[in-house]
């Protein structure tokens, strides 16, 4: 993971930096560190602490070039020695990098015979000692980068600067880079958040490529040095919509959007749905791949397709996908979800379809990513940045476009419009501030448990998943989710007097599910209903009008805000759970 950026222009290169850091911070965040270079040195500050807690005497630097890095560490440990830049042993080559070296212990093992010495357990700082292993071959700056970079076995995105020259040069594969072309300044970080404020054009690079940046940005293909010719587009996000603004949180500020994020999302082009819809009905199999709550959007879906387009899809985690290869051909059809559209397993998934011949499409939030790159065809889900680790917008916007597409399967793409349009103001209704204080006073109750249980079957049981890793991933309070027929067959022995269980209901299962409740409120539960009807039977009852297929969008809401509310009261930092980080690109 890790976010890196680069700078080279005219202004104070380390508060630039800062900044940018401070916007990539979600991308890890258990260390930093910046360079910046000025009449042959470097300034360096290194620090084992969230960037976005901190304050720097910027006095400390010089200089208008400069590169920085916040850490999700992978190779070695948390501390200072691990914290990016790296610098090789004469301390004139700086190194930041996101991505994983495999063949890093053979790179270091073949140096270390050479005489060098490492001051890190990373994997990152092999790369500029490798630099200045070729630099003392008398290879230019330039051409060391590359040579050192064609040495790597793995993934990376790297910036590398010179102390000694004004070239800064970055270069990626398999890890995201996009290059910030502003007035004689340019930039080149892993996120367009990180110089936004700065400029909106923006050129994506590609892997293998390698961008030489001095005074003007140049592009050449990693292995010959032959140039190549990168688009430069305009970005539409504005730097508003990458701020908190009036919200304590980012995530409380994404859960807030979504009534207008979930109208984005459903304001696809009606021809390029029809003819995506085209390609499902004419595939022969269809998977689903994605990860954590792009699954559980996936899993929703497929219930959806089921009811809605009588269709049968294949849902898959992207990390076991490869064990499905036997299954495809060039008639499959594989849909990609995603909202970073970076997540490794998620692009090693599609490169497995892709050698099998099979029709990619993706579904994705962030231009430029990857994945989008990679698929043969994309649908944008349009939700803006989403800054806090957790997906809420992106993940109501994942199951609006999935749920369009699966009207479009039956040439009923204006009624799923219509409906989403019925869902998406519950959804401006259920993030009103009433009903958020309605949560507060469950998150009151429930904040010193242990345990959450949280159920539903059928549509309701994907909802119960995710609702459960909201809870888990920002709360820390166990949380598991079971389709409600399920927990009798084993779990229901962890019911204990007082244990909270959330059951998620709906008209058409509400039979089912509320016997299902009955057996554990018969051994002490306290019962959590979410839906459109109230029963006796529930502790404590979030109502949720009932949206028929567009259920998994409304009735997740209340839960995103209750785990924001536990975040706060249990003093958890909701933006930035522990361990965790947005877009993970290590496998
Ligand atoms: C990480 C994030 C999750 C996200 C998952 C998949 O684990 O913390 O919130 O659901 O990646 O991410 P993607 O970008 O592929 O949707």
């Amino acid at each position: 993971m890790c976010g890196i950026i680069g700078y080279w222009g005219k202004r104070d290169a380390s508060k630039v930096l800062f900044e940018g850091l401070k916007k990539l911070s979600y991308r890890g965040y258990d260390s930093w560190g910046l360079c910046t270079s000025s009449e042959n040195r470097f300034s360096i500050s290194k620090a084992v602490e969230n960037i976005e807690h901190t304050d720097i005497d910027f006095s400390r630097f010089a200089g208008n070039i400069g590169i920085g890095h916040t850490r999700w560490a992978t190779h070695g440990g948390v501390s200072e020695a691990n914290a990016h830049p790296h610098l090789c042993p004469l301390e004139k080559i700086a190194v930041v990098h996101n991505g994983v070296i495999e063949n890093f212990q053979a790179l270091r093992t073949e140096l270390k015979s050479k005489g060098h010495k490492f001051k890190s357990e990373t994997d990152t700082e092999v790369i500029p000692h490798l630099i200045r292993e070729y630099m003392n071959q008398d290879t230019g700056f330039v051409d060391a980068v590359r040579t050192a970079l064609l040495r790597i076995e793995g993934s990376f995105a790297v910036v590398a600067i010179n102390a000694e020259d004004d070239i800064m040069v970055a270069s990626r594969r398999g890890s995201p880079l996009v290059v910030g072309i502003g007035d004689n300044e340019y930039f080149a970080a892993s996120d367009i958040p990180a110089f936004l404020e700065h400029t909106k054009s923006v050129m994506y690079l590609y892997d293998n490529d390698v961008a030489i940046i001095n005074d003007g940005v140049y592009v050449y293909n990693l292995s010959d040095m032959q140039p190549v010719r990168r688009e430069v587009d305009s970005i539409e996000w504005d730097v508003e919509k990458s701020m908190k603004g009036e919200f304590s949180h980012f995530m409380l500020k994404e859960i807030a959007e979504q009534s207008e994020t979930i109208k984005r999302a459903s304001e696809q082009d009606p021809e390029k749905i029809k003819r995506i819809a085209t390609w499902i009905n004419n595939a022969k199999g269809i998977f689903f791949v994605a990860c954590g709550s792009s699954y559980h959007a996936c899993l929703s879906a497929s219930y959806i397709f089921s009811a809605v387009a009588k269709m049968h899809i294949n849902v898959v985690y992207a990390s076991e996908f490869r064990y499905y290869k036997n299954f495809l051909c060039n008639e499959t059809l594989v849909i990609a979800v995603s909202q970073s559209g970076e997540t490794a397993d998620v692009l090693d998934a599609v490169k497995t379809a892709k050698e099998k011949g099979s029709k990619v499409l993706s579904i994705v939030n962030n231009m430029g990513s990857s994945l989008m790159r990679t698929s043969h065809h994309t649908l944008h889900m349009n939700a803006g940045p989403e800054i806090c680790v957790l997906s809420t917008k992106t993940y109501t916007s994942q199951l609006a476009v999935m749920t369009l597409l699966a009207y479009a399967c039956i040439g009923n793409h204006n009624e799923g419009k219509s409906v989403l349009d019925v869902a998406q103001n519950q959804v401006y209704n259920l993030t009103s501030r009433s009903t958020r204080d309605h949560i507060k006073g469950l998150a009151d109750i429930l904040k010193d448990k242990d345990n959450i249980f949280t159920i539903g079957r059928g549509l309701q049981y994907p909802t119960a998943l995710e609702a459960a890793l909201k809870i888990k991933e920002v709360t820390y309070i166990h949380a598991e989710g079971f389709a409600a027929g399920e927990l009798k067959h084993g779990s229901i022995a962890l019911i204990e007097k007082g244990t909270p269980v959330i059951a998620f209901v709906s008209p058409v299962n509400e039979k089912e599910t509320v016997s299902n409740v009955m057996e554990v409120k018969a051994r002490g539960a306290y019962i959590i209903g979410i839906g459109p009807n109230n029963n006796e039977i529930y502790d404590y009852f979030i109502k949720v009008p009932e949206t028929s297929y567009f259920d998994p969008i409304t009735q997740i809401i209340p839960i995103q805000i209750l785990a924001y509310k536990l975040a706060v009261l249990r003093n958890c930092n909701p933006d930035k759970p522990r361990n965790l980080a947005k877009s993970v690109t290590v496998r």
